[in-house]
């Protein structure tokens, strides 16, 4: 093993583990939003508007997400929707942008299911307990089913960004200068084909434990108050 490439090019791992961060947490922020909203769309009393977002969480959660990327980066822009094109905050450009808007698209459809599961375990006694004291629907829901079914969905929420890490090193594929891409990067400028890889392996294992044991002690404080 000879790491010795290390001093010259440490600042190529860095900047790929800075991008990835910067599209894995977009991701997670536009993932949560519209899974929550697809999620309600699913629990919908109106059948069109359920059917509509079941249909798309099939889709999407029955398609690879490389497809998906391929169809949002190249075939898109084939349609006039080019997110190449639009430019993203400072020096993240274009590309940024259709690699977040895939990821945030997927993650969505999983999202909402966990959203959903979660709400649908609690139990239906406790819908029926807050309406019968006259809170009307939409608060039980806020003050009762919600804060319940968060502790729920807390977990499988948080393995959801965990994957979200390492699914995001897809993009690269499209030029997006990620840790993975970086490392590819390494790869070929040093021809070691096995020493870089293994440093980008450490980074998105330290990058994924150090999230799941955030989230874990946060699982724990909201044990607290059972
Ligand atoms: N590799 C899987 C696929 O291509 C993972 C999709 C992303 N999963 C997720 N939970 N967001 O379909």
């Amino acid at each position: 093993m000879d790491f010795s490439f290390l001093p010259r090019y440490y600042m190529f791992f860095l900047e790929g583990s800075k991008n990835t961060i910067f599209i894995a947490a977009f991701t997670v922020l536009f993932g949560v939003i519209l899974g929550t909203f697809l999620a309600l769309m699913r629990i919908s009393n109106n059948r069109a508007i359920s059917i509509l977002a079941t249909s798309y969480i099939e889709f999407i959660r029955g398609t690879p997400l490389l497809v998906q990327l391929y169809i949002i980066y190249y075939g898109l822009p084939k349609l006039g929707v080019d997110f190449s094109a639009i430019p993203l905050v400072g020096i993240y450009y274009g590309d940024f942008l259709a690699g977040i808007v895939t990821l945030s698209l997927n993650s969505a459809a999983y999202v909402a299911e966990i959203i959903r599961s979660g709400i649908q375990a609690i139990d239906k006694g406790q819908m029926e307990a807050a309406r019968s004291l006259g809170l009307n629907h939409n608060y039980a829901m806020r003050y009762v089913i919600i804060p319940q079914a968060f502790k729920n969905i807390l977990p499988a929420l948080g393995n959801e960004f965990i994957v979200i890490i390492k699914e995001s090193s897809i993009v690269s594929i499209i030029g997006i200068q990620d840790l993975m891409y970086k490392a590819d990067t390494v790869r070929g400028n040093t021809f070691q084909p096995f020493e870089p890889l293994i440093v980008a392996a450490l980074i998105y294992f330290i990058m994924t434990f150090t999230l799941s044991k955030l989230l874990g002690t946060l699982e724990r404080r909201m044990k607290v108050s059972d």
